[in-house]
């Protein structure tokens, strides 16, 4: 690593063009007067060690990884965070100074951090949280919930077998429920999330009605193209307290943006509308 070259961040993935990372990641720059560079780089999963070896010598300070690379880039790894770890997937590396690499998975932390922002007083200790979906940004997010207190996760996935085997990783506090008959598990609970593609443009929307659930649960959707999902609309429709999921998205990005470039960065409604921006 050298003082003289600009310092670099960016996100590798397989396919990428879509990474909205980018300019998250480069608003911040901009805004902080950062002389800088954040950049996408499209990596097949063969190439990856290879590419990811390079990157310090190039004068990256870090990297996100997402999809196919998130549980490969742990072995690379000479120093992984707890809840990377515990997750089994990192999406934050930052090439410290003394050439170790440090894996960190900040998903968890992003997912929280939106539901605090945008709902203010709530925490996951409330009362029990209903998950829907049991892929990796599920494992992330119960992670997160209990790690902040739920007292129990109600969990749903149309592919039962999936969600079996990610509630027997966490134990007993997180109880498998029926995808078929979702509704019967919104008793009682304080929080409903969607970590399923349901409702993205182009997917079939998320029918549930969320009669029984209680008028002060809150309501996230990690979906946020649309940002008003068909999940969002019935929680507004009736009422209830609801959070979009493009605010994960943002913070997700705040301890990587740190470590790499020294600037603790703020989210507000300037990045929201830079990141949303068509
Ligand atoms: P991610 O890493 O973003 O969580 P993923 O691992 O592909 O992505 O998981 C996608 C989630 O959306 C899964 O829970 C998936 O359910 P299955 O495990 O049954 O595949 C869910 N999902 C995707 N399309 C769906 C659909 N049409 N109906 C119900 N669930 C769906």
């Amino acid at each position: 690593m050298s003082a003289n070259r600009l310092p670099l961040a960016g996100v590798l993935g397989w396919p990428i063009a879509h990474s909205r990372s980018p300019r998250l990641h480069r608003h911040w720059l901009a805004r902080y007067g950062i002389e800088g560079d954040y950049i996408t780089l499209g990596v097949e999963p063969r190439d990856f060690e290879a590419a990811f070896r390079a990157l310090p010598l190039l004068g990256f300070r870090g990297v996100n990884v997402t999809i196919p690379h998130k549980e490969t880039v742990l072995r690379l790894a000479t120093k992984v965070s707890d809840r990377a770890a515990l997750i089994g997937a990192a999406n934050t590396i930052t090439f410290r100074e003394d050439g170790s690499i440090y894996a960190d998975n900040t998903d968890g932390y992003g997912f929280l951090e939106n539901l605090r922002a945008g709902a203010a007083g709530w925490k996951a200790s409330e009362g029990p949280a209903l998950v829907l979906g049991a892929g990796g940004a599920s494992r992330a997010i119960i992670s997160a919930l209990l790690s902040d207190g739920a007292p129990e996760i109600r969990l749903a996935n149309r592919t039962r077998s999936r969600a079996e085997f990610l509630a027997g990783e966490f134990g007993g506090r997180v109880k498998v429920v029926d995808w078929l008959h979702i509704e019967d598990a919104l008793d009682g609970v304080a929080t409903v999330v969607n970590t399923t593609s349901l409702g993205m443009t182009g997917q079939p929307p998320l029918q549930i009605s969320l009669k029984r659930a209680p008028k002060t649960a809150l309501v996230n959707d990690i979906v946020y193209s649309p940002l008003m999902t068909p999940l969002l609309e019935e929680a507004q429709s009736r009422r209830m307290r609801w959070v979009d999921g493009i605010g994960m998205l943002l913070h997700q990005g705040r301890p990587g943006f740190e470590a790499w470039f020294g600037v603790a960065p703020e989210v507000d409604a300037d990045l929201r509308a830079a990141v949303l921006a068509e």
